[in-house]
């Protein structure tokens, strides 16, 4: 017994967005599962190794409990080899991945009872993000929202972009970057955002890079966690003085990911000195639309 499951990096939100858009991206955590006489083996290899726990305490080891318990059938034993290529804490999507890797891993062990749909409740209602889990899963651009018990989830057609991600050395938890929003906002920022997003998604369906720069404002979220990490706002300027047509908060943060048709290297590299000015290091990559999603082979 031998699978490799491969899941991609995904950048939420994408400016007006918040909480309901997510973008799936060409950066891939890998699993490759096999089998051992007894017990769960977890080795982490390239980002997150030595941080991410190797015990039952590892997110994808529990999503596959919890898939088991579900189903009502045991897991073997097994070692699970995680090659991951996703940073984790960077607004990139990678609690999202280890627990769709967990599920669709354990899915397939266990006799492919759950639809992937059943699949993609069961994950959200694990991380409880859709706007991540939903393009995780699925690839390309994806709508994915709370409807009361149920998610309505709307993949939607995105031309072939580029875009430069930068993710600054800075601890940044997802429940953190929510504690900074209000718990109301003004109705004009609402109808502000309703618009951008009207606009945002015809832009990327088209790849019209122009309509980005105006697209991708927000009013929702980014004004209240821009401040939440030094030279954030700084890096924004910088992408667009390089000719970033698009910028945004990658998720909660801290990553930045900006949309160019090209000169990514010199935009990645403009944002990275906006960090590096405040004090902080960073990395980069230029990525294009990861289209399948989630496999399992
Ligand atoms: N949309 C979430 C947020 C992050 O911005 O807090 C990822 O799902």
């Amino acid at each position: 017994m031998h699978l490799t499951v491969t899941v991609p990096a995904t950048s939420a939100n994408l400016g007006p967005g918040f909480d309901c858009l997510g973008l799936a991206l060409g950066l891939y955590n890998t699993v490759e599962v096999t089998a051992r006489e007894a017990g769960m083996l977890v080795t982490v290899e390239g980002e997150g190794q030595g941080i991410i726990a190797v015990d039952e305490r590892n997110m994808m080891v529990q999503a596959m409990q919890r898939l088991s318990d579900q189903v009502g059938q045991p897991l073997p034993g097994l070692h699970l080899r995680q090659v991951n290529r996703i940073p984790v804490t960077s607004g990139l999507g990678s609690s999202a991945a280890a627990v769709l890797a967990g599920l669709l891993a354990a899915n397939q062990l266990l006799g492919e009872q759950l639809s992937r749909e059943e699949v993609l409740d069961l994950a959200v209602a694990i991380e409880g993000h859709p706007d991540n889990m939903a393009p995780a899963l699925h690839g390309g651009l994806v709508m994915a929202n709370r409807d009361g018990e149920r998610l309505l989830v709307e993949r939607l057609p995105v031309a072939d972009l580029h875009v430069a991600v930068v993710v600054p050395d800075f601890a940044l938890l997802t429940v953190e970057a929510r504690a900074a929003l209000p718990p109301h906002v003004p109705f004009a920022d609402a109808v502000f955002n309703l618009g951008r997003l009207g606009l945002l998604l015809r832009a990327l369906a088209e790849g019209d890079y122009e309509q980005l720069a105006t697209a991708m404002q927000d009013r929702l979220h980014q004004p209240y966690r821009l401040p939440l990490v030094p030279g954030m706002a700084a890096a924004f300027d910088a992408a667009r003085a390089a000719d970033a047509h698009g910028v945004a908060i990658s998720g909660a943060g801290p990553g930045v990911i900006a949309f160019a048709p090209d000169g990514h290297e010199a935009i990645a590299a403009a944002m990275q000195q906006a960090f590096a000015a405040a004090g902080l290091g960073s990395r980069s990559w230029v990525l294009s639309i990861d289209r399948e999603g989630s496999r399992v082979s």
